[in-house]
């Protein structure tokens, strides 16, 4: 039986002393032992949230980090510089990285080598356009950015590993997937693990539905047998987030 895993992605929101406080009121709201809760903040956030949410079940993520160990990358974070603080989740390729900052599918792979490298647990991000969609091209496409993310990964890496799945017309328009497109495209993502790596990977890995997840339509989404939780943008910044996690 798979963990549920739901993670909040904070996206560029909440300076650190608003961090504090957002961790502050949700601390009690997000306590659920079935499911891992991880909170992806923006990197001047990390050590304030990690602060913030000692003692409680929430773990840290980072929303980005390079690929390098270190030297002259103006800007970027480094993988040990996650790990020196504590940080166990990072993710990977959202698609606003490919958007804005011309990421690619070779980057990602780069990225989730390194993670698994320094023993962060990637959450990678894969997702169509509304065009690709309507070209019904979506599950080819979708195997192809999953198929190079995971080049060169070995199966036990692979193993612990989330896969988020995040439709770009359904993030930040309030236009949620539905129940059945979601499942179709996260069983379709296992199976492609399966041609990879064979059935044991493909039963732990989890696959994560994101785009527009709120309190209602958390508890039909993740009940569907290969979603496996939630990657949750505008809602995991209010009190909702605790419903969304809850959501049994
Ligand atoms: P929304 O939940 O705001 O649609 O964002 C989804 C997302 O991009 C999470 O990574």
């Amino acid at each position: 039986m798979r963990k549920k895993i739901i993670a909040g992605n904070w996206k560029m929101n909440k300076t650190p002393s608003e961090a504090v406080a957002l961790i502050d009121e949700l601390k009690p709201l997000v306590a659920n032992d079935e499911a891992d809760v991880v909170f992806c903040v923006p990197a001047i956030d990390i050590i304030p949230a990690l602060e913030a949410a000692k003692g409680t079940n929430i773990k840290i993520g980072a929303e980005n980090m390079y690929y390098e160990e270190s030297g002259a990358y103006t800007g970027e974070i480094s993988p040990s510089m996650l790990t020196d603080v504590g940080v166990k989740y990072v993710i990977i390729g959202h698609s606003e990285r490919r958007e804005y900052f011309a990421e690619t599918d070779v980057t990602v792979n780069k990225k989730v080598l390194k993670a698994f490298e320094h023993g962060i647990t990637p959450i990678v991000c894969c997702g169509e356009s509304l065009t690709q969609r309507e070209q019904g091209v979506t599950i080819d496409f979708i195997r192809q950015q999953i198929k190079i993310a995971f080049l060169n990964v070995t199966a036990e890496q692979a193993k612990t590993a989330v896969i988020a799945y995040e439709p770009i017309w359904a993030i930040g328009t309030g236009k949620v997937a539905t129940t059945e497109q979601a499942q179709e495209v996260c069983a379709a993502i296992r199976t492609c693990i399966l041609e990879i790596y064979g059935e044991d990977t493909a039963s732990e890995i989890r696959i994560q539905y994101g785009g527009s997840v709120s309190a209602s339509s958390a508890p039909e989404l993740f009940a569907q047998p290969d979603i496996d939780g939630g990657l949750v943008g505008g809602a995991a910044l209010k009190a909702d987030f605790g419903k969304i996690v809850n959501y049994k």
